[in-house]
């Protein structure tokens, strides 16, 4: 670390800031692109088009396509024929449109290209306002960010929790458990997915889904209903209070909580309230972000900064409200496996997935 940066230096720097300006916009307008199905409309075309032909496909407006053109062929997104004295003719490579549209399945990268928008809509200035105060943020300021969380939440579970994710749970005798009939709790379930994916594979099988939101378990029992599933129930409630429900104590056999923990006000709690709920050899698989405790250990993540920003953002805020701890969702290995031990977990396993390199797994023995 020098006191006087050279000009090299600078002018580096320089560059660096004007990339991340080129980038931040093009994040934008990918965004865009993805929530209006101009991506898709440009794959549905095996040769360059016009702008007129464009607009006619996606049926919107030739002037806002226009632009957002300009922003995707200057970023090199979008492809443009450049030859004088003709009209110029557009074309999504098809490497590109394989990660930028609705078909892209798990490569979808699109997707994400949501969040940042969707964050600095719902909570942008509250989070600089509480730079000042310290105060949280309240969930009733994320209604659009919660609907696409489900968004993400489909994607993730779809094809992996029961196809990967349970198998390798415990060297696959977890499976044959619930082939043969255990009880089993999805803490923040949000709306259900997890809960009803696995309802639907283990018809011997219980499953209970817990969320403090009862909008989203209204959500959740009215798509149990949809799909006939007898063998799941969904009840609202704090996972801070689960320690002190005497009803509730070892009921599971085995416990979820999917990107559940570091967002609430009283993770320890919930933590706790989990233990009291597993029966005796019972397991618990806590799935959560990939990342260090300590950002000096997070410098080589490749996805350090996105992050630490959702966290800023969402998880920290929602965290902090009536003085809650406001983990964030960087809180790291080394924490979260001090607050399962604190908790009673004497056995934490920790695991990396290979079908989800941006997630651990710690599998807890009561
Ligand atoms: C990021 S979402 C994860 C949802 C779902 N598990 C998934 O895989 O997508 C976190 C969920 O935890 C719920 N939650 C937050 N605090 C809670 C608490 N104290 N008790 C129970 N659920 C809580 C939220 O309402 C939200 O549905």
């Amino acid at each position: 670390m020098s006191d006087n940066p050279t000009t090299s230096e600078k002018d580096t720097f320089a560059q660096r800031m004007v990339n991340i300006l080129n980038h931040g916009a093009l994040n934008l307008a990918i965004a865009i692109g993805y929530r209006t199905g101009l991506f898709d409309v440009l794959d549905s075309f095996d040769t360059p088009q016009s702008l007129d032909a464009i607009a006619q496909e996606a049926n919107l407006n030739s002037r806002y396509i226009h632009e957002w053109l300009g922003i995707m062929c200057t970023g090199k997104i979008v492809e443009i024929s450049n030859i004088p004295g003709q009209e110029s003719l557009f074309f999504l490579p098809k490497a590109h449109a394989d990660i930028l549209t609705r078909r892209s399945g798990n490569a979808n990268l699109a997707v994400y290209a949501q969040e940042m928008p969707l964050l600095t809509t719902c909570s942008m200035e509250a989070v600089i306002d509480s730079f000042q105060t310290g105060n949280g943020i309240g969930y009733e300021n994320y209604p659009r960010f919660q609907a696409f969380m489900t968004e993400l939440a489909n994607a993730k579970h779809h094809n992996v929790l029961v196809q990967q994710f349970l198998p390798s749970v415990d060297g696959g005798r977890l499976v044959k458990k619930l082939r043969s009939g255990i009880r089993v709790c999805d803490l923040g379930c949000g709306e259900g997915v997890a809960v009803l994916l696995m309802a639907a594979a283990f018809p011997e099988s219980t499953f209970v889904g817990i969320d403090i939101a009862a909008d989203v378990i209204e959500i959740a029992e009215k798509a149990r209903v949809k799909s006939q599933l007898a063998n799941a129930e969904f009840i609202t409630c704090d996972a801070a209070h689960i320690v002190h429900e005497p009803d509730l104590r070892a009921n599971f056999d085995y416990i979820t909580a999917f990107d559940a923990i570091h967002d609430q006000t009283a993770p320890q709690k919930a933590l706790q309230g989990i233990k009291h709920m597993l029966a005796s050899g019972g397991l618990f698989s806590m799935v959560d972000i990939a990342a260090e405790s300590a950002p000096a250990d997070n410098l080589d993540h490749p996805m350090g900064p996105f992050l630490y920003t959702v966290s800023l953002m969402h998880c920290m805020p929602v965290g902090l409200v009536d003085g809650g701890m406001g983990l964030g969702m960087m809180w790291g290995r080394q924490q979260a496996v001090q607050m399962l031990q604190r908790a009673g977990f004497s056995q934490v396993t920790v695991c990396e997935m290979d079908h989800d390199p941006f997630n651990l797994h710690y599998l807890c023995r009561a």
